[in-house]
């Protein structure tokens, strides 16, 4: 499809932030919108509002339905339920050139046979838009995504990231407030994909667009929205900031689709002192009503201390050094769970110690339905026998004086217990 087939008239002023007047009519609206192809439902009854000059991400797993969700706001599929406002207007039944957007695919979308600059200036030529208008739109344009080196080339002689800057223009050229982009950077190479991360960005911010963004990737998503709502099997799971989903997942699901490498999330069994960490029978981690649901710990969040320190007693599974960090695996009783340290922790694989974090670190999802549950955990950092703290059988492997399985600075972090804000230590 060409992404630019809009026929309406445009204003004559230059891509910059629009006036208050027209911003209004860059909000959009669903109301309990559905898509059905017989029997599946691929969009579930789903809303959100996403303000003028905010940029939104779609987040989710591949087939939750965030392209079809977009594909209902641009107009190329319709809804089978619920209302779509783009402004004062109802635009459930236009069609896709009567809304007022434009969009940037992840297939580029663009003309073999056309130079970049008949490329960036096609829908503006079936608009009709005058020849001296066009040429001082691409002008301005070409300079904005950095091709203006690149105008006479065709598309096959110019690399994934210029064919993709290509499709940018065109999308920006348009002076539409409102611009939907599908996966728009998923065939670019990781370094550049940071770059047009930040372009993107940057571009939004400077022309006021309105940018609602699909991705199944929590990084861009972290780092591009405004706001990112969370999709899974048709359905928002959350609806918030950036941190508010990494801070607060609303869902286990949401608390393992943010965050690499993802939240640990362990089951809990009874014991006689509180909930523990299944077949770690000695450390209660939260109080008795935790017990058969999960807890969720994010890696950056778990402190490797000594064996002789207070803590959940864990075993170095293996440790995957990646440069300015280490992602450690640990043996928690039955589970398994990961930590990521600072550097190149000298940890060595079957050592045993001892696992903190903070209070507020510990996440709680009901076994059923994963659903965030309303629990506080306990503080690890307690000296042994002040509290709720079993005394314990010590590791095999002696004192933690010859066997400490970390480094001197979280050795020094276990000389302070309570210290769990101590600078430098695995954050
Ligand atoms: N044209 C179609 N006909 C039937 N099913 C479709 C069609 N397009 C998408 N689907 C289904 O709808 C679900 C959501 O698809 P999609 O919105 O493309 O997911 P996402 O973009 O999140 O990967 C998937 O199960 C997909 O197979
Ligand atoms: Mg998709």
């Amino acid at each position: 499809m060409n992404p630019d087939n809009n026929n309406q008239s445009q204003s004559d002023s230059p891509p910059s932030r629009p006036p208050d007047a027209t911003r209004k009519h860059q909000r959009i609206r669903l109301e309990a919108v559905s898509k059905r192809w017989g029997e599946s439902t691929a969009v579930d009854g789903i809303g959100f509002d996403v303000a003028p000059g905010e940029f939104v991400i779609l987040l989710g797993p591949s087939g939750c339905g965030k392209s079809t969700t977009l594909r209902m706001i641009a107009g190329l599929e319709r809804a089978s339920a619920g209302r779509i406002h783009i402004g004062e207007r109802d635009v459930t039944h236009l069609p896709p050139g009567d809304r007022g957007i434009s969009m940037v695919f992840q297939s580029y979308a663009l003309f073999p046979h056309l130079s970049v600059a008949d490329n960036i200036v096609f829908g503006l030529r079936s608009r009709k838009v005058p020849r001296a208008e066009q040429r001082e739109r691409l002008a301005r344009v070409a300079e904005l995504v950095d091709l203006e080196a690149y105008l006479e080339r065709k598309p096959a002689q110019l690399s994934g990231g210029q064919r993709q800057r290509v499709a940018l223009a065109r999308a920006i050229i348009s002076e539409h407030p409102i611009c939907l982009m599908d996966e728009p950077l998923s065939n670019l190479d990781a370094r550049l994909r940071g770059e047009m991360r930040r372009e993107i960005k940057a571009l939004q911010r400077r022309l006021g667009m309105t940018v609602i963004y699909v991705t199944h990737d929590q990084v861009e998503a972290m780092s591009m929205g405004d706001r990112v709502i969370l999709m899974q099997d048709g359905r928002i799971v959350q609806d918030g900031t950036p941190d508010e989903l990494y801070d607060r997942p609303a869902t286990a699901f949401a608390a393992g689709f943010i965050g690499s490498p993802a939240m640990n999330l362990v089951t809990l069994a009874a014991a006689a002192d509180g909930a523990v960490i299944e077949g770690e029978p000695h450390c209660s981690v939260a109080p008795h009503e935790a017990k058969g649901h999960r807890l969720g710990v994010r890696p950056e969040e778990i402190r490797l201390l000594p064996a002789d320190a207070a803590g959940v007693p864990a075993e170095v599974i293996d440790a995957e050094y990646l440069g300015a960090d280490s992602i450690v695996r640990l043996r928690v009783g039955s589970e398994q769970l990961r930590a990521r340290l600072d550097g190149k922790p000298s940890v060595a694989p079957g050592a045993a110690c001892r696992l903190q974090w903070r209070r507020e670190a510990a996440h709680f999802f009901a076994a059923d339905d994963g659903r965030r549950l309303a629990i506080a955990g306990h503080d690890l950092a307690a000296p042994p026998g002040r509290h709720r703290f079993e005394s314990h059988a010590p590791h095999p492997g002696g004192p933690a004086a010859t066997t400490s399985p970390v480094q001197d600075r979280e050795a020094r972090a276990s000389s302070n217990p309570a210290g769990n804000d101590s600078p430098g230590v695995n954050r």
